[in-house]
This record gives structure tokens, C-alpha cells and sequence, in this order.
């Protein structure tokens, strides 16, 4: 369908074409000044110099050529020559009416479908998440959401941290503690037990103890190195141990992720490429592409136009290890060989931006990727504690994620019982729902490359910008809707009608702009589009709202368009906080 503004340029663009003007003067802009039109065109102001002629003779031309036009109501020439526009009431209930009976409320799919990879979550095994990788999941499950709907094939990838020297680390710690532990004998020769020998939370507890001796026992190191080694290399006891290692680790991680409603199409980890390292590593060697630079194996990457140092990607230490690079150069490849992907996207924070960009260039130079992959680095910026610094407990550690999320549900919890009587376990189970709304809105509202603030009093708020703010808009629209079904009306029944007051045609205005604002919410890898865009939607519902009866209202005809006009709402709004990645409750 085609978007709003586009019809109306049409036919502005024909009238100036029939008043005898280039016909591309007449493109059509929603108005700077909403308080004396709804649209402009700027067009008679660059005819001026085009033909020598005042602008307001070319504008007032133009307006002649349009009295009798079916989607504008008035045309206005105003000195210097702009003209102002709001659109006849009949055309704008037509294209709702439209948007109503298409499924994608006149999104269009595209010309050529694209497969779509998203990199996104990327949590380490065996380590708590922590509020760093919170931002991860939830802009990367929203770019996906979005991605989806506008009709292409996307695919989600966790991207497990689950190879380097915190494996060696967790292993050498449990050889400390549990030296008799049959996977260090290496004689043993038979099956390893189902039970893992440890639960979550020591795991858990493990991983900062092992790393903390590391930092300071240079032998420990030693040792966590070669257990590192041995792992990789294939050491069967330690592979057994490493398997316990990631099935306790991944189990916990899918409760969590179950938890902020994001999920994985993929959960593969950089292990998953160690055995394509060594032919992807011979590959680059013979053709040239890598060469030995003290000790260790590189790939220049640095172009003439550079205007900051661009250091080589290490592809192997000298050692040999193989490098964090190293594994996501191998899973390009990987994907490449199993997926073919037209756009791979990582959702990373945006201090690793000189990393993906060397990763990047290797993978062209060495045509690991087609010159026409599309290799994108979303990288987003910190979240703040109100202090302006890194966001921390209270004590001033890492904050992990469970606890934050345990705050902030109690927190709603709290708003939603004060000063009201709510069953409790459907007051628990809406704080969660409201919960998630405020985080995640919270994050998602912000341009993804910014840092902010993590403010949970001004997120929590059921007034202003926020995700309850959104849901407390759709529950008060469902509620009406079923006032409405229970005095024995027809959802099924009820059709658009022509707007009545300012404040009703506002709201449909608002709406009109779904289309436009999804394909540049998807363009721009933007969710922080569909938050502008429903929270103005939901303002413009709630002054409607205050000025209309609706229940009340006698004429059953023009109830019944008020009727059909929440339901276009609330779809809209639920299938646009769908695509932020959370749902709003029934009631709250
Ligand atoms: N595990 C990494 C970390 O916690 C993030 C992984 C990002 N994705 C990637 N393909 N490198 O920092």
C-alpha cells in the first residue's frame, strides 16, 4: 500500500504539472506548523527562482488547480508562497479503511527478499549476564522482530562466548576443589557420568574465583592455559567436563532470555568453528592473504583512505592459539558455507566498533564474505547508573541481570497493588508484564548508539514516555472494547466512520503514518522509530479520549465508528510493541 504521504505528493504533483509547473515541486511534507495545517508544500518557493515569478502567484496557481480535488479539504497559499494543506475527511477514512483490511497494515513486503543473520546476545558461558548484554537481547530480538515483519528471512544466532581461557579457567578451579574427579584421570577409559559434579550457582561462583588467582598466581595461569589446550585439543575427559560446563550454563541462559522474551533461532558458539580454524587458516596462508608478522599470523587490513591506524587482524598467536578474531572470522565463514546470508548484523556494544570493523575487512580481503554482503556493526552504548557512570549494585558491583530484573518487578509490583485491592498473584503476574514493557521501552526509545540512563523511577512511571505508559493506552482501549461487547455490541460489525472532532482526526492522521515509519525503523536498523511513533499514537488516543464520549454516545452509527477505530488502534499498538519484543496485559 502505498504510504500516505506519497498519495498526497501525487496529487499536489499533478496540479502543479496542470497549472504549468515542473511537476516535481509538488512534494508533500507533514507541516512544521501543525497549529495551522495538517500537510505542506514547499514547492512555489523553489519555482520562484525556476520561473521569475513570485511565489505566492505560483502557489495560488497551484491552489486553483486543486478546489475540486478529493484529498484536500483546503489549500492554502500564504505569503511567502508555502501552501498549507489538511486532507478531506473522506479520503482519510479510506485509507484507514485500507489499512484495516491488509494483514500488514499497508506494509509492503519487499522487491527481493533478503536472508538476514543477527549476531545478537552473545553471553558467555559459565558468567552471570550482566546489564551489558541485557542491551544485546533486547535491541537485537527487536531488529529481528522488525526485520521479520517487513518479510524477510531472519535468523538469530546467540553466539555463545563457550571456547577461550575461561573454560580452562572454570576446569582448573574444579581440578582445585575436586581433584579425584574421574574426568582428570586419564586413564579412565569409560562412560562419563549424566550429572554434572556441580550446580549453577557454584559454576557460577567458580568462574570469579579461578579468574581472580589467575590475575594473581602466574602458575595458576599456567595451568588454566593448559587445560585451555587440552580442551581444545580434544581431551576427552575435559570435553565431558566442558559439555557439563555448557549444558548447566545454556540451561540457566534459556530460563533468563525465556524470562525478557527473547529467543534464539541458533545457539551456536565459537567452539562450533574450531575444527574449520585450521583449513580457513592454510586457505588464507595460500593465497597469500595472511603472512607471519612477529611470530603470529596476520592480515593486513589498513586502506590508504584511513584516517586513524587500522591495525592488522591477528588471525593466530604465536603460539598458535587461535584469537577471538579468529573465531568470528571462521563463523562468517561458517555461515557463509551453510547460510549464504545477504546481511549479517552484530548487536555489540559499540566499544568493539575497531574490532568488527578489522573483522570486516579481513573477512572481504580474504573473500571469506561476496562483495555484496552486507557486513553491519550495530554497536550501542552504555547503560548509566543515575550517576552518569557504568550502571553497578548498590555496593558498587556488577549488576547482574536476574537482580535487576527482581528490582524492577518488585518495583512495579509495588505501583500496581499501592492504594488498590488486586489479587496477588495477578498482581505479580502484570508487574512482571509491566516490568518488561519499562525495560525494554527504556532501552529501546533511546537511539541504540547512545548511552543513557537506566532511571527505574522514570521508567516505571505509568505517565510520559514509557513502556507502561504505552500498555496503560492499550488496557484502557481493551476495556472499552469490552464495555462495549458486553452492552451486547459486535467488534465484527463495526465500521470506520468519517472523523468528527480536531482531536479524531488527529488520532487518524497519527495513525496513517504506520507503513512509512516501519520501513524506516527497518532501513535505519531503528527501533527507537516505533517507540516515537506509539507513544505520539497513544497521545493523540488519550486526547481523543478525554474529549469524546464514547460509551455514551446515542448515535449508534457514530459509536460504532469509534468502536472500529479503537480496534485499528489497538492492533496497531500490539503488533507494534510486539516488534519492541513485549505484550501488554489485560488489564492492569
Ligand atoms: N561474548 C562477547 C562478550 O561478552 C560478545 C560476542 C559478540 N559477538 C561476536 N560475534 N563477537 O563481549
Amino acid at each position: 500500500m502505498k504510504k500516505i504521504l506519497d498519495v498526497i505528493s501525487q496529487e499536489m504533483e499533478e496540479a502543479f504539472e496542470k497549472a504549468g509547473y515542473e511537476k516535481s515541486l509538488g512534494k508533500v511534507t507533514l507541516s512544521n506548523r501543525p497549529d495551522l495545517c495538517e500537510y505542506q508544500c514547499n514547492g512555489a518557493m523553489a519555482g520562484a527562482k525556476l520561473y521569475h515569478k513570485a511565489p505566492l502567484m505560483i502557489a495560488n496557481d497551484v491552489a486553483s488547480c486543486l478546489t475540486e480535488s478529493e484529498v484536500f479539504e483546503s489549500v492554502e497559499a500564504v505569503a511567502p508562497g508555502f501552501l498549507n494543506l489538511n486532507i478531506q475527511k473522506s479520503f482519510l477514512k479510506e485509507y484507514l479503511q485500507k489499512m484495516e483490511s491488509d494483514r500488514k497494515f499497508g506494509v509492503e513486503m519487499p522487491e527481493e527478499k533478503k536472508t538476514i543473520m543477527i549476531d545478537y546476545g552473545g553471553p558467555n558461558v559459565a558468567k552471570p549476564l550482566h546489564v551489558g548484554h541485557l542491551r544485546s537481547a533486547i535491541i537485537g530480538e527487536s531488529i529481528k522482530r522488525i526485520a521479520r515483519y517487513k518479510g524477510h528471512e531472519v535468523i538469530g544466532d546467540i553466539h555463545l562466548g563457550d571456547w577461550g581461557l575461561q573454560m580452562g579457567l572454570i576446569i582448573t578451579e574444579l581440578q582445585e576443589r575436586q581433584p579425584q574427579l574421574i574426568y582428570f584421570d586419564d586413564a579412565y577409559e569409560g562412560e562419563y557420568p549424566k550429572e554434572p559434579p556441580f550446580t549453577i550457582s557454584e559454576l557460577e561462583e567458580i568462574y570469579p574465583t579461578a579468574s581472580a588467582k589467575s590475575k594473581e598466581d602466574a602458575s595458576y595461569k599456567e595451568r588454566a592455559m593448559d587445560a585451555t589446550f587440552k580442551l581444545q585439543s580434544g581431551v576427552r575427559g575435559y570435553r565431558a567436563l566442558w559439555n557439563h560446563i555448557i549444558s548447566v550454563s545454556v540451561t540457566d541462559l534459556k530460563k533468563n532470555y525465556a524470562n525478557l522474551n527473547v529467543t534464539f533461532d541458533l545457539w551456536k558458539g565459537e567452539s562450533d568453528v574450531h575444527d574449520i580454524i585450521p583449513g580457513m587458516v592454510s586457505y588464507m596462508k595460500d593465497n597469500g592473504y595472511a603472512h607471519i608478522s612477529e611470530g603470529a599470523l596476520v592480515v593486513d587490513v589498513k586502506e590508504e583512505t584511513d584516517t586513524k591506524e587500522i591495525p592488522p587482524c591477528m588471525i593466530l598467536k604465536s603460539d598458535g592459539a587461535s584469537l577471538y578474531n579468529t573465531t568470528d572470522l571462521a563463523t562468517i565463514m561458517e555461515r557463509m558455507n551453510t547460510i549464504r546470508p545477504d546481511e549479517i548484523i552484530y548487536v555489540v556494544d559499540k566499544r568493539q566498533s575497531l574490532y568488527f570493523e578489522q573483522v570486516f575487512r579481513c573477512a572481504r580481503k580474504t573473500k571469506l564474505v561476496t562483495p555484496e554482503t552486507k557486513l553491519t556493526f550495530l554497536g550501542f552504548g552504555t547503560m548509566n547508573g543515575k550517576d552518569g557512570k557504568p550502571f553497578k549494585t548498590r555496593e558498587g558491583g556488577v549488576m547482574r541481570l536476574e537482580k535487576l530484573i527482581t528490582d524492577i518487578n518488585e518495583e512495579m509490583y509495588k505501583k500496581i497493588t499501592d492504594n488498590r485491592e488486586v489479587e496477588e498473584e495477578e498482581a505479580r503476574e502484570t508487574a512482571k508484564i509491566v516490568a518488561l514493557s519499562a525495560v525494554k521501552y527504556g532501552d529501546l526509545s533511546n537511539q541504540a548508539s547512545k548511552d543513557y540512563i537506566f532511571d527505574i523511577d522514570r521508567f516505571t512511571s505509568f505517565e510520559g514516555d514509557t513502556g507502561p505508559y504505552i500498555l496503560y493506552t492499550i488496557v484502557r482501549i481493551k476495556s472499552i472494547l469490552s464495555k462495549y461487547q458486553n452492552a451486547g455490541g459486535n467488534l465484527a460489525q463495526v465500521a470506520l466512520g468519517e472523523a468528527k472532532t480536531p482531536q479524531e482526526k488527529n488520532l487518524m492522521l497519527e495513525i496513517t503514518k504506520f507503513n512509512a515509519m516501519i520501513d524506516s525503523a527497518y532501513e535505519e536498523t531503528a527501533p527507537h522509530k516505533i517507540c516515537a511513533y506509539i507513544y505520539d499514537l497513544c497521545n493523540a488516543f488519550n486526547s481523543f479520549y478525554h474529549e469524546t464520549k464514547i460509551m455514551t454516545e446515542e448515535d449508534e452509527e457514530k459509536k460504532a465508528g469509534y468502536i472500529a477505530l479503537l480496534i485499528l488502534c489497538r492492533d496497531i499498538l500490539e503488533t507494534s510493541i510486539d516488534l519492541l519484543g513485549f505484550s501488554a496485559p489485560e488489564r492492569m
